[in-house]
């Protein structure tokens, strides 16, 4: 049975906050500790459905996983999975990045067969991005009809390949360096727009060779990976639904502590601070290249808005919430529009066609184009209504922030989705607004 939660006016949000840890990073740190050989402490790892997918998937592999709290402690196999353990299915659950990253490392296992199936939303996803890169690098991967999941992967001896992105797409990129590191030679993955790079902060750390000349990033083989301790961050774009609420609910003012301030995932606070909002934190300059994770505050409060334009290159550092510069775009005066979007069509929902829909739905004047969407507002709230979260986390959360900055309330169908990426959502919210 599909829950219904009202999300009613609501008076200021107020108080300091710290999101939940790092969902991409999270994965990253459990899989990369999986491929050591030494035992690594992942502090304050992400304790969602995603998340726990990607743990049953490493302990399947051989890896040996104790969680203790937020700790966990991946006692990995090393960059060769076990003999007993090459073989069988593997569930992604509603994982994208999980169903998109393995398959680099299962690649470059000779002799091993799995097939990585999930929900019914991941069926829908594309897997041709990762399927034909492996394929030409050596690996026998199919997937349903050339591109859905199940996807089988047959491990073989791998070559280096140069391959650039034919969309931005940091899974695609971080399944490539992944392989590249089982693979003969080099490899060469060019990506025309940045997208986040936490792999690439990761190999930097864990020692392997890597460059970046411009857009072309190369990695070679290595014998092992090395990481001892791997600290996640909260979540930046966790926070981008707090930070959207208190921007958008009158007279709020809340402070996000422990946040990840990458620049490759901050680009939602470039926006919505062009359209008026007042996000005030030590966000790394664009550009940075580095080995570690920024972590830090954000003062975010509410603040009369204006429409603004979101061009293809700011997309991939914004991508998981564009949804929300729709939704602020909603409550500005004049248009917002977004270009250069066609990936939010398979997300875990087609988001362009979720967020026209729930958005109109809730009295916006919002329309689809092919690779984005035109929201026109004059710096009223919206009405208000119901939005079906149609098990997308990120629609969830949308209805809910829509609901306290709405004049009427917003009903959300499916707000139990939003434990993919964010289980205390509803109660960081109640804390906020002074109801904890
Ligand atoms: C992610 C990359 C992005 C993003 C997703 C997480 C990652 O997907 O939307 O939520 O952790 O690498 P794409 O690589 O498909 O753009």
């Amino acid at each position: 049975m599909t829950r219904r939660d009202r999300f009613e006016p609501s008076g200021p949000l107020r108080g300091s906050y710290t999101p939940p840890a790092d969902k991409s990073i999270s994965h990253r740190a459990a899989l990369f500790g999986a491929m050591c050989d030494e035992p690594v402490r992942v502090h304050n790892y992400l304790d969602s459905a995603d998340t726990r997918s990607t743990l049953a998937a490493l302990l399947k592999l051989g890896a040996g996983v104790e969680e203790d709290g937020a700790q966990v402690l991946v006692r990995g196999v090393g960059l060769r999975v076990p003999l007993e353990a090459t073989g069988g299915l593997l569930d992604v659950g509603n994982s994208g990045t999980l169903m998109r990253m393995l398959p680099g490392w299962l690649a470059g296992q000779p002799g091993g067969v799995w097939t990585l199936d999930g929900d019914e939303s991941i069926r829908r996803r594309p897997v041709d991005r990762v399927a034909e890169p492996l394929s030409a690098m050596g690996a026998a991967v199919e997937a349903r009809e050339g591109r859905f999941p199940p996807l089988t992967v047959r491990g073989a001896r791998l070559s280096g390949i140069e391959y650039e992105l034919p969309v931005a797409s940091a899974q695609v990129k971080s399944c490539l360096l992944i392989a590249g590191l089982l693979a003969e030679g080099s490899t060469t993955v060019t990506e025309r727009t940045p997208s986040r790079d936490h792999t690439e902060r990761l190999l930097r750390r864990a020692g392997v060779p890597f460059e970046r000349e411009g857009p072309r990033l190369t990695v070679s083989q290595v014998d092992e990976l090395e990481l001892d301790e791997i600290v996640v961050p909260g979540d930046p774009s966790s926070a981008a639904f707090v930070v959207a609420a208190a921007t958008i609910v009158p007279r709020s003012r809340v402070v996000v502590t422990g946040v990840g301030l990458n620049w490759t995932r901050t680009g939602f606070l470039r926006v919505a601070e062009r359209m008026g909002a007042v996000v005030v934190g030590e966000v790394e300059e664009p550009g940075t290249e580095t080995d570690v994770e920024p972590v830090g505050e954000l003062d975010a409060a509410s603040a009369p808005l204006e429409g603004t334009e979101v061009e293809p290159h700011e997309v991939p550092a914004a991508i998981d919430e564009l949804t929300l510069v729709g939704l602020l775009g909603a409550f500005a005066d004049g248009e917002t529009v977004v270009r250069g979007a066609g990936e939010l069509r398979v997300k875990e929902t087609d988001r362009i066609a979720a967020v026209v829909k729930g958005l109109r739905d809730l009295g916006a004047d919002i329309e689809p184009t092919a690779d984005g969407f035109a929201v026109r507002g004059d710096g009223s709230p919206l009405r208000g209504g119901i939005i079906d979260a149609r098990g997308d986390h990120r629609m969830a959360m949308l209805g809910a922030v829509a609901g306290l900055a709405s004049t009427d309330g917003v009903e959300v169908l499916g707000i139990d989705a939003a434990s993919v990426s964010y289980p205390g959502f509803e109660r960081d919210l109640r804390t906020l607004l002074g109801r904890g």
